[in-house]
């Protein structure tokens, strides 16, 4: 008894094309630009561990919940949320869960946008051949120029903002799902030839045991709290995105094949990434705990030595922007989606409202930077020692609001939705697969994200 509704925004040409849009929202700065850094901070080989273990028994679970609520519902997520909750006699207050939700997509990319445009910048400063030759040193201070200047950022930013609200305005099917096509593979390509660079940049073994060797002394309470936020934010999950995504899917495609394709690849990317990093890292004597800078100041090393470095350079800059910017259109797309929906705008009207709003709240992320970069906000506080506002704002929705959101998405679909609206929409019949999914999402997911946030508060 699936439901008939049909979502007034277009549906997906098929499962392929879900698959692809979902890849791209997934596969995406969080994958190449964050995961190592932050990997860097938290020791390691540990760290990873534990981010892979939440990927599997959390991530993948949650992701076809998400899925299969957006489907269900097939509008926003605040609209998506409330049209369910009605129809199993719950509280209306379910809808808060797409309200955070679209709270968090705002706030993420209000700091996402100004990290693209690092990305963008870096397009035409590894093609102009500035890298050429250069030591460590040579490309760190060409780091330190771009983002000691806020109107520099700000214009990136600026850049990479209206790219966005462009293709948004067009709708879900709009060029995208081509793109994402020959572009996410490209992407992996690449990486592969930088972990060629990396395998022969003497200090391979050192890397890879430093993102593999699991080394538990490095890592910190609030080190797993990290690497759980990342499996939610690598997936995109926990805010609507893939709820949002969900609801475009055609009625008979597999939710459990969808989400695991795309779990698997988010990963495989990762991975590839952190082990083109962290060799290059070791050669030059660099820091692995450096920072949200680590892949503008290691990989420009290898692109300025190896032949060919300034096109492969350019090339890698410009599919990594792609790569946001596939997912930043999921980051907006859930408020969009509800502008839509309540206020009656125009895609178009929408999408410019909706990508204003977060540019401006961005210039906190341009700041934290430069002229902010003292600003700490939360220093009493020993695990905000040392951070800024951008620091603060990554840490609030990534490592909070996401799982709280996941916790929420869990608990709904699992304890408050009745057992036989999940079979039906999930479609997998209920044998042990459908039995192992909906064991995870009762009882692992929520007492997991439980257990790690009350660690951190230092409760238990
Ligand atoms: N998953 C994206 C990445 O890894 C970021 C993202 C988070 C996108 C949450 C949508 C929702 O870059």
């Amino acid at each position: 008894m699936a439901t008939e509704r049909v979502s007034i925004h277009g549906q997906w040409s098929n499962r392929l094309a879900f698959v692809l849009a979902a890849t791209g929202s997934a596969v995406g700065l969080g994958n190449v630009w964050k995961f190592p850094y932050i990997t860097g901070e938290n020791g390691g080989g540990a760290f990873v561990l534990v981010y892979l273990l939440c990927i599997a028994v959390i991530g993948i679970p949650i992701m076809m919940a998400e899925v299969m609520l957006g489907r269900r519902g097939r509008q926003s997520p605040v609209n998506t949320m409330r049209t369910l909750a009605a129809e199993e006699k719950l509280s209306s207050h379910w809808q808060w869960l797409g309200w955070g939700g679209m709270l968090a997509g705002f706030l993420i990319l209000s700091y996402y946008s100004v990290i693209a445009g690092w990305a963008l910048a870096y397009v035409f400063r590894t093609g102009s051949g500035l890298f050429t030759g250069l030591t460590a040193d040579g490309v760190q201070s060409i780091f330190s120029n771009l983002v000691d200047e806020p109107e520099r950022l700000m214009a990136w930013h600026t850049i990479f903002m209206v790219m966005t609200m462009t293709v948004v305005s067009r709708g879900v099917r709009g060029g995208l799902e081509t793109a994402t096509r020959v572009l996410m593979p490209a992407l992996f390509v690449l990486l592969l030839v930088l972990d060629g660079y990396a395998w022969n940049s003497g200090a391979f073994k050192q890397g890879v045991e430093f993102l593999l060797w699991p080394d538990f002394s490095r890592l910190s309470a609030n080190g797993v709290l990290i690497a759980m936020g990342h499996a939610f934010f690598t997936l995109s999950l926990g805010m609507g995105a893939i709820m949002v995504y969900g609801s475009y899917l055609p009625d008979n495609a597999s939710i459990a094949k969808a989400s695991i394709a795309v779990s698997v690849m988010d990963t495989v990317v990762a991975l590839l990434a952190g082990l083109a990093i962290f060799p290059l890292v070791f050669a030059n004597g660099l820091e692995p705990a450096s920072g949200p800078g680590l892949i503008f100041r290691t990989l420009p090393i290898a692109f300025g030595h190896m032949d060919g470095g300034a096109f492969f350079g350019m090339l890698f800059f410009v599919l990594l922007v792609f790569a946001a910017w596939t997912s930043a259109i999921s980051l907006i797309e859930p408020a969009v989606a509800w502008l839509v929906e309540n206020h009656g705008l125009s895609r178009i009207h929408a999408s410019v409202v909706a990508g204003v709003v977060t540019w401006l709240f961005g210039l906190l992320t341009v700041f934290s930077f430069n002229i902010w970069s003292d600003v700490k906000l939360l220093s009493w506080i020993p695990i905000f020692h040392d951070h800024t506002v951008f620091d603060l704002l990554d840490y609030l929705t990534a490592n909070i609001m996401l799982p709280l959101g996941g916790l929420l998405i869990a608990v709904f679909a699992a304890w408050c939705m009745p057992r036989d609206s999940s079979v039906d929409e999930l479609a997998m019949g209920d044998g042990f697969s459908y039995r192992l999914w909906r064991f995870l999402v009762r009882y692992i997911t929520p007492v997991a994200v439980m257990i790690v946030f009350l660690n951190v508060i230092g409760i238990i």
